[in-house]
């Protein structure tokens, strides 16, 4: 018997948006609520191969926090890689081709793009930065760019 192939899960924001809003509410603690928007964002999408958050522990050094997907490296400087520029510049980070981005940190080889994203906590200080990495070329958009924003913005917020 020949059976079709699944169709691929693409992000349904508004649901997204409803879930994390429901699992979070009344919690205020930054891991808590770091693992539980990875676990959700990280099985809401096709795309998404390692999702998780940088914290930053130290001026200047991203250590690993929550994610999902293969194992991660530990520590990165602001110095180094998409994750140390979105920190460094404050700023979400659209990586297209990760080959082609100078200084680009290869924990898994099969990583093909990249978006990471600022997180900043109640009172706009930077806590971490949140890596989304496929192994599919160009596989993010400025709707990832706004929509996750957003939900970071929304979350992180309540942590003071
Ligand atoms: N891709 C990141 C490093 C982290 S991992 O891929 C899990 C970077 O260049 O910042």
């Amino acid at each position: 018997m020949i059976t079709k192939p699944e169709p691929p899960v693409m992000i349904d924001y508004p649901a997204l948006h409803k879930t994390i809003d429901a699992l979070t509410q009344g919690e205020t603690d930054e891991i808590a609520l770091m693992a539980t928007v990875v676990c959700e964002v990280h099985h809401a999408d096709d795309r998404f191969d390692w999702t998780g958050f940088y914290r930053v522990t130290e001026p200047e050094v991203l250590k690993i926090g929550p994610y999902q997907g293969g194992h991660g490296c530990l520590k990165i400087p602001f110095s180094r890689g998409v994750c140390g520029a979105a920190a460094r510049l404050q700023s979400p980070q659209l990586v297209a081709d990760v080959h082609a981005f100078e200084g680009h940190i290869a924990c898994a080889s099969s990583t093909q793009s990249e978006l990471v994203l600022p997180v900043f906590d109640g009172h706009g200080a930077l806590l971490a930065v949140f890596d989304l990495d496929s192994d599919e070329p160009a596989a993010f958009t400025n709707e990832d760019v706004q929509q996750m924003t957003s939900l970071l913005h929304r979350v992180f917020q309540k942590v003071l």
